[in-house]
């Protein structure tokens, strides 16, 4: 496995990522994928490291398919489940990541509702000249590094191509929904770009990031462009992915209803013949079927690769683990 340009000991944002990550994330995710197709679906690199699982919100694939990656690489695992920890006594984020680290934790990911969590705890761990790596699996609507990995490496796995450099190189990628409060957009916008994608950004006015407000449709940034309508976006697209209506972070009434965000923006049959003809479709899960996407897309393996995507999250989070893991040594 190629692992000589590898020198991060924490996986906190895609922002910094260079190339040369990029590649050998994919490579190293590749032979895992090989791994997870024999028999024996196990190997001993990470025997005796312990990695602990920190969830402060939510989640069904990111914490299951980092847990399964870790115990595949042979590392003890810790859980903690922030309803029935000691956080609701009153203990700090910080206090709690120091007992994990207390118990010999070597990498801690964790997940957090507010932004700059993992950052927080890292920067700690660093002052603690502890070691310990922290893998950010998801913080806030800021970013969700791991996400974009495997979103990258489910459209490697499915192109084929010779070589990672510059994959996606003349490929329009169009990303359709909540992508103000999208971490997985933030993350897959530096990691697609960086592999050579034509990014095409497609919301309601209400939810595009202010940030990029004073954009207007259709403008280039570098190999970004933001649209307010979905047509435009999709017109010749490769690749669509869709992202979750964020209730939960939306603090103010962005939408007129859900019914009417599905007749504007939702992902249907008939959208998708303005794509490529060979058009394929991601999306991050959880999914709220007949909003974002028509159930009967969802369920047509002629254009989902959302199953795939779920199956590339072990591989890719093996590597990730397996990279900073053995970084130590
Ligand atoms: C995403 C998340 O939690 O950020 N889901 C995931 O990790 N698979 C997206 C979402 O919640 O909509």
């Amino acid at each position: 496995m190629n692992q000589t340009s590898w020198t991060r000991c924490h996986i906190l944002s895609l922002a910094d990522f260079v190339p040369a990550e990029y590649d050998t994330l994919l490579q190293t995710a590749a032979s895992f994928r090989e791994v997870l197709s024999r028999r024996t679906k196990k190997v001993p690199a990470l025997q005796g490291q312990v990695i602990a699982n920190l969830f402060f919100e939510p989640s069904t694939r990111t914490r299951s398919s980092f847990e399964l990656a870790a115990k595949r690489l042979s590392a003890d695992t810790l859980n903690l489940s922030a309803g029935t920890s000691s956080l609701s006594k009153g203990e700090t984020i910080l206090d709690t990541a120091k007992t994990y680290l207390a118990m010999g934790a070597d990498i801690m990911v964790i997940r957090h509702q507010q932004a700059g969590v993992p950052q927080t705890v890292a920067t700690e761990m660093d002052r603690l000249a502890s070691g310990v790596s922290i893998l950010n699996a998801g913080d806030g609507q800021h970013e969700h590094p791991s996400q974009a990995l495997l979103d990258l490496f489910t459209l490697y796995s499915f192109l084929e191509p010779n070589s990672p450099s510059g994959f996606l190189q003349g490929t329009k990628i169009a990303i359709v929904g909540d992508i103000l409060h999208s971490r997985v957009a933030r993350s897959n916008i530096y990691s697609l770009t960086s592999m050579g994608a034509e990014v095409h950004l497609a919301a309601p006015s209400t939810l595009l990031p202010k940030l990029l407000a004073h954009i207007t449709d259709g403008t280039r940034v570098g190999k970004l462009f933001l649209h307010w309508d979905i047509e435009s976006a999709l017109q010749d697209a490769d690749l669509v992915m869709t992202l979750r209506l964020q209730s939960e972070r939306m603090s103010q009434h962005l939408l007129p209803s859900l019914r009417e965000y599905h007749q504007y923006y939702g992902i249907t049959r008939d959208r998708l013949k303005l794509c490529q003809p060979g058009v394929k479709l991601l999306h991050p899960g959880p999914v709220n079927r007949g909003v974002e996407i028509s159930s009967e897309v969802m369920d047509d393996p002629q254009f989902s690769l959302i199953s795939q995507q779920v199956t590339s999250g072990v591989a890719v989070r093996m590597a990730l683990l397996y990279l900073i893991g053995s970084s130590k040594v």
